[in-house]
């Protein structure tokens, strides 16, 4: 007998084919989002769960889960939408995607910056809209990138990347994390021991923390005000790691130029302060969105449950 797997979202074709090959899926076609409740529901008769992070599993939808749930293989590498302490304590695994992601989301990360500092958002509405009338030097005149300073605000194998990405711009790459990094993973990079001592460092700051209680706001009024004036501010990570209120006050008020998000509180019900701003370039959560980076995903989350109905320990176990 095959194990049962709960896929709870559509998967890439590919994907999909493997997992009808080694598994019996209960897959979604119609990519609809369950409920806690439905979700505790279609997890009856199921060996494991490969959700997204769409799918949140508090503490109180772990606990009623059926006992013959034996893992949870995250498509993201993201996993602050699991309890991870309540999956540890009922025995049941949880792994993610991390590496096959961190190209496209730097990448993501990179389009983030330029449009946040080249005025994309504005430029592209006057185009579209028709309201396009002139040109003048002083018109749509951003901010330069190449060259400037760029702080990294977790230096793992997303940040890695995009610092690879940004020297391309010949941009001086400072980071912080709560660990320092290799030389050769540093390749220059300049760390900084807290956040606090980077910020004044930052023309942009780019976010790739995780996201959890102590990265709760972690980019907050304080260490905004640590900024140089002007500065750009990128997200791609999660947006529990910023203050709404206090980005959203540091673009009016201009201490801050701009902003490139790919991330919020509360999606897709974002902060409304964000919609209006014509400063800030806002994307719908697609850092990972290439067809080579979801299949790579799906894959490697196979992999993981592969690993899990083969005794073994799966590459990537969170909890
Ligand atoms: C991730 O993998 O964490 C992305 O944010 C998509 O869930």
């Amino acid at each position: 007998m095959k194990p049962v797997i709960l896929v709870t979202r559509k998967l890439p074709d590919a994907v999909e084919d493997r997992l009808r090959r080694d598994y019996d899926p209960r897959l979604n076609p119609g990519d609809v989002l369950y409920s806690a409740d439905e979700l505790i529901e279609r997890a009856g008769d199921v060996d494991a769960i490969l959700p997204c992070h769409t799918e949140k599993f508090t503490a109180e939808v772990i606990a009623r889960l059926p006992g013959r749930v034996r893992a949870i293989a995250n498509f993201s590498v993201g996993y602050d939408h699991v309890d991870v302490k309540a999956a540890r304590a009922r025995g049941i695994i949880v792994t993610n995607t991390p590496e096959v992601l961190s190209d496209a989301t730097a990448e993501l990360t990179m389009m983030l910056l330029l449009g946040a500092a080249r005025r994309a958002s504005e430029g592209e509405r006057l185009v579209r809209t028709g309201t396009w009338k002139d040109w003048s030097p002083g018109f749509m005149v951003g901010t330069q990138v190449t060259g400037k300073r760029l702080g990294i605000l977790g230096f793992g194998r997303i940040g890695q990347v995009v610092a690879k990405r940004a020297r391309g711009f010949d941009m001086e790459i400072h980071y912080h994390d709560v660990r320092r990094a290799t030389p050769d993973l540093e390749a220059g990079a300049i760390f900084h021991p807290t956040p606090e001592a980077m910020m004044p460092h930052c023309d942009f700051l780019t976010l790739h923390c995780v996201s959890t209680p102590e990265t709760f706001r972690l980019l907050n009024a304080v260490r905004i005000a640590l900024l140089p004036d002007g500065a750009i501010v990128v997200n791609a990570s999660r947006g529990a790691v910023v203050d709404d209120e206090a980005l959203i006050g540091a673009l009016k008020s201009g201490k801050l130029t701009a902003a490139g998000l790919d991330v919020y509180t509360n999606e897709p019900d974002i902060h409304p302060g964000y919609r209006d701003l014509p400063n800030v370039f806002l994307m719908p959560h697609i850092a990972s969105a290439t067809k080579e980076t979801r299949d790579a995903m799906g894959f490697r989350a196979l992999d993981n449950l592969d690993a899990v109905f083969a005794g073994r320990e799966p590459r990537d176990r969170v909890a």
